[in-house]
């Protein structure tokens, strides 16, 4: 364990400019430094590293964080190496405080059972690998569906013969309880254990750092129900945060450029066969937008291609809905719509490679197909048509955050509605459009954010300023109350930080979108002129409405009493607030 303190030191001391610097070259660019990002594909730069707050930030996939999260993140160390690093840089010794034995015991129970799984399942994974060069019927299956020996060793794909408890010969203790939180024995209701996955092909999931968390398992025999079984959740597996095959194609992503979103396993490991090696496979659930994020990681191109029946077209319009708000300027979203009857291990098989990448690259963008699937759903004849597909399109803009491409869609939407932007906007009561430079409108997001946002923001850009009767400022129990108490306090304390470490203070406290619109709104802020008139500026009118909302509170009660029962200043007080509320 590490003194929160010295992180916080850590991070007053280095310079985050200095870090970065060393791995990608910045270029000044007024106050801030810029490079082309190192986390997503781009021409022209859109990460920036501020010197005065101490963190980054990229314009283009919201990649964002202090000097420890770039360690983290781009050389891939863990918290406390990333802490280790720094520390020597600047020539300080990071102390060790004893933990608790309690916590200690806690967090090494907790290492020991994330490992136990882990060793757990790969030993299944290599048991099932090794099953399936003895399975004559499983080869046969999958060489019946195409696969070459070397494509299914690539995915390191395998079989769980049939039999109720094969594990057994794997494991020496099959009542481990590793083996049922692992997903791999099921125990049923009179305590009897069984091996869950029984005369299946074996597709093996890994994570980003290629180890096992969990498998798919394909029936071979057709009449076999379910189809597909997947592992349960665990400590290690989250299905709405994996893609199937991201390890295994993550180096042909980066150089295609694009990565290609399915929904099959076997859709992923045929277009493989194929020589397409780029694609991944949502694991039986919708996308999501931390699959979204994951995938920007590493390209600027996502494709999605869903199978061409109705269930894939429903999946495809909830990817693009939940795509919404990971959109960025910087990324391109497609669909591909293959033909009813084929999903894509079919139409690769049938039609070959290329004709399947043209297809790729005749895919319909994202703003395309919202507008396309809009109409189709309310076909503009009459003029009520027009209030139904503008009130359903107002959901959808509302979620985007990338000003070109709202801007783009809200145009053609106004278009096909026939209203001006005007009518539209007063219609669905969107924000005000900007088509003003890229600086104005950074300006006017700022304006636009509430005044205990801009507090906060001020807050961290000189936590000097904060006084503690400033906590009265958040009597509530909202989101934005919470983070504006956890601001005030941290400034409290730590008054010369930057604001990289009153962030990081902050960060357990606060609902993460919240603080990632901060930081974003942070690393525009620029301490103008105006800086002090417009921190009074929000105190008095932070005062006021604190002062309001006691007001309100202290009058219900005091309505409660008869006249005669108050107090002097009771009364006063009455009178004063009803005054004031005239
Ligand atoms: P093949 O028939 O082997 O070509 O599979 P497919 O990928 O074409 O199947 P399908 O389009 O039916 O399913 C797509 C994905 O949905 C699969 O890869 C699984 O992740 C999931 N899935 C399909 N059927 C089931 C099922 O019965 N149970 C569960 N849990 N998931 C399923
Ligand atoms: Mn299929």
């Amino acid at each position: 364990m590490i003194p929160e303190q010295f992180i916080q030191e850590l991070l007053n001391r280095v310079d985050i400019v200095d870090v970065i610097d060393k791995s990608v070259p910045l270029k000044k660019a007024g106050a801030n430094y810029s490079a082309c990002c190192p986390f997503h594909n781009e021409k022209s730069p859109s990460f920036t590293v501020s010197p005065t707050k101490q963190f980054y930030h990229c314009f283009g996939c919201g990649a964002h964080g202090t000097a420890i999260g770039f360690l983290m993140e781009y050389a891939g160390l863990s918290f406390v190496e990333a802490i280790h690093e720094l520390a020597k840089n600047v020539g300080m010794v990071v102390p060790q405080v004893e933990s608790s034995s309690a916590s200690r015991e806690a967090d090494a129970a907790n290492k020991t059972i994330k490992l136990g799984l882990q060793e757990t399942l790969q030993q299944a994974a290599n048991y099932y690998k090794a099953e399936l060069k003895k399975s004559q019927r499983a080869i046969d299956y999958l060489k019946a569906r195409g696969l070459s020996g070397k494509v299914a060793a690539k995915f390191q794909i395998g079989y769980a013969p049939a039999g109720w408890k094969n594990l057994q010969s794997v494991f020496s203790n099959y009542e481990n309880e590793a083996l049922s939180t692992a997903g791999l024995v099921v125990e049923n209701e009179q305590g009897k254990r069984y091996d869950r996955f029984r005369d299946r092909i074996m597709f093996p999931i890994h994570d980003q750092k290629g180890q096992v968390i969990g498998f798919g398992g394909r029936v071979i025999n057709p009449e076999d129900t379910p189809k597909y079984y997947n592992s349960p959740e665990t400590p290690l597996f989250q299905k709405g945060h994996e893609l199937y095959g991201l390890f295994v194609a993550r180096r042909a992503i980066r150089d295609a450029g694009r990565a290609l979103v399915v929904e099959g396993y076997m859709d992923v490991v045929a277009l493989a066969q194929y020589g397409i090696e780029y694609a991944v496979a949502t694991l039986g659930t919708a996308t999501t937008p931390f699959h979204i994020t994951k995938l920007m990681r590493q390209t600027d191109e996502i494709v999605f291609c869903f199978d061409g029946d109705n269930a894939g077209r429903t999946a495809a319009w909830r990817a693009a809905m939940n795509a919404l708000p990971a959109l960025t300027d910087g990324l391109k979203l497609r669909f591909l719509f293959l033909p009813k009857e084929h999903d894509p291990d079919s139409f690769v098989r049938e039609f070959g490679k290329e004709k399947f990448e043209t297809e790729v690259q005749s895919a319909m963008p994202l703003s395309q197909y919202i507008v396309q699937h809009l109409i189709q759903e309310n076909p503009l004849n009459a003029q009520e048509d027009k209030v139904k597909f503008l009130n359903e399109a107002e959901p959808i803009l509302r979620q985007i955050q990338a000003p070109r491409f709202s801007l783009m869609l809200r145009k053609r939407i106004a278009e096909l509605a026939e209203v001006t932007d005007a009518e539209m906007q007063s219609l669905l009561k969107l924000p005000a459009l900007n088509n003003a430079p890229a600086k104005a409108t950074q300006r006017q997001s700022r304006m636009q954010l509430s005044i205990k946002k801009r507090f906060v923001l001020m807050l961290l850009m000189q936590p000097s300023l904060a006084k503690s009767e400033y906590l009265n400022f958040a009597q509530g129990f909202s989101e934005e109350d919470v983070l504006l108490k956890a601001s005030i306090h941290a400034a409290l304390e730590q008054p010369q930080s930057k604001p990289a470490a009153l962030l990081h203070t902050i960060e357990s406290q606060v609902d993460t979108r919240l603080l990632h619109e901060i930081q974003r709104e942070l690393t525009l802020f620029d301490e103008g002129a105006e800086f002090k008139l417009e921190f009074e500026g929000a105190c008095t009118q932070l005062t006021k409405m604190a002062l309001q909302k006691q007001g309100n509170s202290m009058l219900e009660a005091l309505k409660e009493k008869p006249l005669s029962a108050l107090t002097v200043e009771e009364r006063e007080m009455l009178t004063s607030i009803t005054i004031r509320k005239k």
